[in-house]
C-alpha cells in the first residue's frame, strides 16, 4: 500500500474488486448502494469492457447505483423483465457474527432489501470497521416512513424504547427525501438483542415502508482489511 493511500478507501476498493470477480457471465446482478459497492460496480464495468465478462444485466437498488452502472457501461433491467437475480452485491453499516446487518446509511434500504433478498446469493462487501458484536450499539437504525405518518410512527417507536430522529439533509434545507419520495427516521436503540423480532415489529407499524435490519439475508460477507500494512480480503 502506498504511504499516501487512504486505508479505508483501499479496503473498500479491495473488497469491491473481490466481489466483482465473483460475478459470472450471463447472470442478473443486483447492484447495491454506497461507497463500497461503488467500487464493485466500477470493477464489474471494467470486466465487461475488457471482454472478461459477457452478457450480464444489473438491477440497481438506487438512483446512485443506476447512475454508476450507466457510467461504467453496465446494461440495466428491472424486476419485471427477469425471472430472478443470480447474485447481489451490497454494502452494510454494521455486520454481526451471525451475518445480520444494519443497512440504510444511504437511505436506500427499502429497494436494497427487495433486491438483496431476491438474489440467489447475496454478497456483503464491508471494511473491517463495520464488524460489531451486537447490532445497534452505535449505528442508528434507519426506518423509511411515508411522510404523512411521520409523527405517529415516531411515537410508536418511542413506545418500543427507541429514540427516533428525522434524518436531515446535507447541503439541502429540510429532511432527506428517499428515492421513493419518503422520509427516514434514524432510531437509537442502545443495542438490539433480538434483531429478527424488531425487524418484524417495526415493519408492522402502519406507515413504515421498511427498516434497515437485514436478518438472515446475507449469504457471504467479504471483509476488506489491512494486516501488517498489506491490504487483503477475507470471508466471514
Ligand atoms: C445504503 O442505504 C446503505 O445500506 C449502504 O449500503 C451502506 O450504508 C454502506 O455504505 P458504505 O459502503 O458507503 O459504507
Amino acid at each position: 500500500m502506498s504511504s499516501q493511500a487512504d486505508p479505508a478507501k483501499v479496503m473498500k476498493q479491495q473488497v469491491g474488486k473481490a466481489a466483482a470477480d465473483r460475478v459470472q457471465s450471463g447472470t442478473i446482478v443486483g447492484l447495491g448502494t454506497g461507497s463500497t459497492t461503488a467500487f464493485a460496480i466500477q470493477f464489474i464495468g471494467e470486466r465487461l469492457q475488457s471482454g472478461q465478462l459477457k452478457e450480464i444485466k444489473g438491477i440497481p437498488t438506487s438512483f446512485q447505483a443506476s447512475v454508476l452502472a450507466k457510467q461504467y457501461g453496465i446494461p440495466l433491467t428491472t424486476l419485471d423483465e427477469v425471472d430472478g437475480i443470480d447474485v447481489a452485491i451490497d454494502g452494510a453499516d454494521e455486520v454481526d457474527p451471525n451475518k445480520n446487518l444494519i443497512k440504510g446509511g444511504g437511505a436506500a434500504h427499502t429497494r436494497e432489501k427487495i433486491v438483496d433478498a431476491l438474489a440467489k446469493q447475496f454478497i456483503v462487501v464491508v471494511d473491517e470497521s463495520k464488524l460489531v458484536d451486537r447490532l445497534g450499539e452505535s449505528f442508528l437504525l434507519p426506518v423509511e416512513v411515508l411522510p404523512m405518518a411521520m409523527t405517529p410512527v415516531m411515537r410508536a417507536i418511542e413506545t418500543l424504547g427507541g429514540k427516533p430522529e428525522l434524518r436531515m439533509g446535507v447541503k439541502k434545507a429540510g429532511p432527506v427525501v428517499t428515492d421513493e419520495g419518503n422520509l427516514v427516521i434514524d432510531v437509537k436503540f442502545d443495542g438490539i438483542d433480538n434483531p429478527e423480532e424488531l425487524e418484524k415489529t417495526l415493519n408492522n407499524i402502519p406507515g413504515v415502508l421498511e427498516n434497515g435490519l437485514f436478518v438472515g439475508v446475507a449469504d457471504v460477507v467479504l471483509i476488506g482489511e489491512i494486516k501488517d500494512g498489506n491490504p487483503g480480503v477475507r470471508e466471514m
